[in-house]
């Protein structure tokens, strides 16, 4: 029953592979303002879910959400989930020019030569991306979406007893989390064991996206090999000293990021100024990672190095501006809270999009 005290909430659940995060908003008038929250991690252990068969089950994860749900006291019915970009599969493929409706016909067709995985098995989603820079044709940006990863949402949500509202690549809530300035944008969400790097245009418009196996754990191994410490000590280490302080420590890390962004976010950028015909102006660093000390810089650098990429700018992705924070929590938050919840943020906001 409508009561004038009701508020209009929102759940936001990101799964991601090590790690879950739990977001609730609440509408008031016209206010956004985080209610809650809930981070569960356990850090340098256990697998959550990652590409391939090294996964928990359905009823494992949606046990940690309740647990996670009953110990913030947050009463869930509704729920929006973020779709990690590491379960789909996506590509850029050219067609010759035509209509919105000739699209729908001959995308899901050719997508087969595209998708590593019978057709059957996936939902075809596909973004229309416009002219091709130089020759008459269209770009389309296709996104494949197994199946049986839908199913598993499904599960968890139906282990909750709570109603899916809402489900989307984990790109577009993470872009709803940011406060984006009108250029063309990589986005690099640097994980635990994996990392996304998409790109937008200046009005926004994804134009390519795509997912590394490679993230901090990887970083903490190398360290506790080169270092000879265990993996608990190599991840202290990884977050006290990041890129600045002891060079023993951080010269391993660069070694690791160094190799990652000069290929591969290097390669992508590339790409981007060969189909756009411009270049990128600008790189977030989002993800739990983009808090290591020392990160910022050392990106510009190793961009700087690429030869068209002298004038890049680097920030740590910024959050928006549409979510109050109260006072109580505002500085530990900004602090030390937003960037690990930041999706699931961007995710429960979604809600409130269609007002
Ligand atoms: N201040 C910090 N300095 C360096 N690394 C950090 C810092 N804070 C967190 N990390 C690292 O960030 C990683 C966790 O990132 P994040 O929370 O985005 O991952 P996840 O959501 O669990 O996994 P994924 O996004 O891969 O599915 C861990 O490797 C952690 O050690
Ligand atoms: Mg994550």
């Amino acid at each position: 029953m409508f009561s004038l005290f009701s508020k209009d909430k929102s759940f936001g659940v990101d799964v991601g592979t090590q790690s879950v995060k739990i977001v609730e908003l609440e509408k008031d008038d016209d206010q956004i303002q985080l209610a809650n929250y809930a981070i569960w991690s356990n850090d340098v252990g256990e697998v959550i879910q990652e590409q391939g068969e090294n996964t928990m089950s359905a009823s494992q994860i949606s046990d940690i959400i309740q647990k996670m749900a009953s110990e913030a006291d947050m009463d869930m019915d509704k729920v929006y989930f973020a779709l990690p970009s590491f379960f789909t599969f996506s590509s850029v493929m050219t067609v010759p020019e035509m209509s919105e409706e000739e699209l729908s016909e001959t995308v899901p067709l050719q997508a087969r030569k595209h998708v590593p995985v019978p057709i059957e098995e996936v939902q075809i989603n596909w973004i229309n991306l416009g002219k091709h820079a130089r020759e008459n044709k269209l770009n389309v940006l296709i996104i494949a979406i197994p199946n049986n990863v839908v199913a598993k949402y499904q599960n968890i949500a139906d282990n909750l007893d709570v109603d899916i509202q809402g489900f989307e690549l984990d790109i577009f809530s993470r872009l709803r989390s940011l406060n984006l300035p009108a250029k063309h944008t990589c986005i690099v969400d640097i994980g635990s064991r994996s990392t996304s790097v998409s790109m937008v245009d200046a009005e926004e418009n994804l134009r390519m996206i795509r997912a590394f196996d490679v993230g901090g754990n990887h970083i903490t191994r190398r360290l506790a090999n080169a270092l000879e410490v265990s993996m608990e000590r190599a991840e202290l280490m990884k977050i006290d000293n990041g890129l600045s302080g002891d060079p023993g420590v951080a010269s391993v890390i660069e070694t690791v990021l160094e190799k990652f962004f000069r290929k591969e976010v290097g390669e992508m950028v590339e790409e981007y100024t060969d189909m756009m015909n411009t270049t990128i102006e600008r790189i977030e660093l989002a993800g739990g990672i983009s808090q290591m000390k020392g990160l910022n810089e050392f990106v510009k650098q190793t961009m700087g190095k690429i030869s068209s990429q002298e004038t890049i700018e680097v920030q740590e992705a910024k959050p928006t501006q549409n979510v109050e924070v109260p006072d109580q929590l505002s500085e530990i938050f900004y602090k030390e809270v937003w960037q690990d919840v930041s999706l699931a943020i961007g995710i429960a906001l979604s809600k409130y999009d269609e007002v």
